[in-house]
């Protein structure tokens, strides 16, 4: 019922509506905005993935990832060398493996001088305050493109996988990883590679687990980045979840956390923030988002043509994964991020 000013100072309210609650009181001034601001984003928050390739002072555009490169490992130990002055705490290492390596069952994964295990080495020697993520799975080697073994019928043969993974993680983590994360969605595999770096003395290495990773059409772009678009047959339904499945990745996650995962990650990011809200208040769980590359070509591609704000889309678009109870953002953008939150 409306009332009148008179009406409304009769009974000790405002005047106009009468209204007890102006919640715009809080947002009239900047000072007031930042003192109620519930969340905020810190260079601590941000994961940089980085592609690598082989080579030496070589930089390789992505075409549908602008402004991202695939970079050979000395340039790689550069940018991280930046990424570190910049504070940024960990750095996650994908490679586009020379496509004469690849084989049927990604034997390359497995030796330990391959591209990952290089970059692993290098970037330690020089610049071992930065935290480094290696991906487990085997599609950057294998010639088919999938995270598993290929059976000819289709199939993606789990246990066998299984088996695989567990040694990529003890090379991964003999290079000096400090955390392994499994991308590879096989099922299982949290809980023997976390048998297989015990048994081999590696404790102390973290495994985060991406623990709701979904079939999605966003990793697009990340797979022309490490080569595997144009080989990958058929698609990755028989092991990547359901975009209809909300409850699968409680159950998902559930299975890591018992099999000794130490973080969580969801995968794509943004169309996924009730995953990872879901996931944060069921196991409160360090527990992470990956804005990829899909998502990355999206944002990136609106700023080029001056459709968006960069300077504010970017920030804004990570701000939500922490408001979604993400702990940290794996997110390409974040040097760029990191560079702005530092100037302040
Ligand atoms: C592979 C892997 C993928 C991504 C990270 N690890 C792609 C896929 O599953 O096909 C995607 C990351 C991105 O799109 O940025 N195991």
């Amino acid at each position: 019922r409306p009332v009148s000013d008179a009406e409304a100072r009769a009974q000790g309210r405002g005047e106009g509506l009468g209204l007890v609650h102006r919640p715009r009181r809080n947002r009239k001034t900047d000072w007031a905005r930042r003192l109620v601001r519930e969340t905020t984003l810190t260079v601590d928050d941000l994961i940089w993935p980085i592609f690598i390739m082989n080579g030496k002072g070589e930089r390789q555009a992505i075409a549908s990832m602008p402004g991202v490169e695939r970079l050979s490992v000395d340039e790689a130990v550069r940018a991280a060398e930046g990424a570190a002055k910049l504070k940024i705490p960990a750095l996650a290492i994908f490679p586009y493996v020379d496509p004469t390596l690849r084989d049927p069952t990604g034997s390359e994964a497995l030796n330990n001088n391959n591209l990952v295990c290089q970059a692993l080495r290098a970037i330690k020697a020089e610049i071992p305050e930065i935290g480094l993520i290696t991906d487990v799975a085997l599609d950057p080697f294998t010639s088919h493109g999938h995270d598993g073994l290929l059976e000819e019928d289709g199939r993606i043969l789990n246990d066998e996988t299984v088996d695989i993974l567990v040694r990529q993680a003890l090379v991964q983590a003999e290079a000096g990883a400090d955390v392994i994360a499994p991308s590879d969605m096989m099922d299982g595999r949290v809980g023997a590679i976390r048998a297989g770096l015990d048994a081999a003395g590696f404790q102390d290495v973290q495994i985060m687990s991406y623990a709701a990773k979904y079939a999605s059409a966003f990793y697009g772009p990340f797979r022309d980045a490490i080569g595997t678009a144009k080989t990958l047959s058929g698609d990755k339904r028989t092991y990547q979840m359901d975009p209809g499945n909300g409850l699968e990745a409680i159950r998902e996650a559930a299975l890591d956390v018992e099999e000794g995962a130490d973080m969580l990650m969801v995968k794509p990011g943004l169309p996924y923030l009730d995953i990872v809200w879901r996931l944060k208040e069921a196991f409160g769980l360090p527990t992470f988002a990956y804005q990829v590359s899909g998502e990355y070509a999206m944002i990136e591609g609106a700023i080029r043509n001056g459709w968006v704000d960069g300077d504010r889309i970017v920030p804004e678009s990570l701000l939500a994964f922490k408001r979604a109870g993400a702990d940290g953002i794996l997110t390409y953008f974040a040097p760029r991020v990191a560079e702005r939150l530092a100037a302040g």
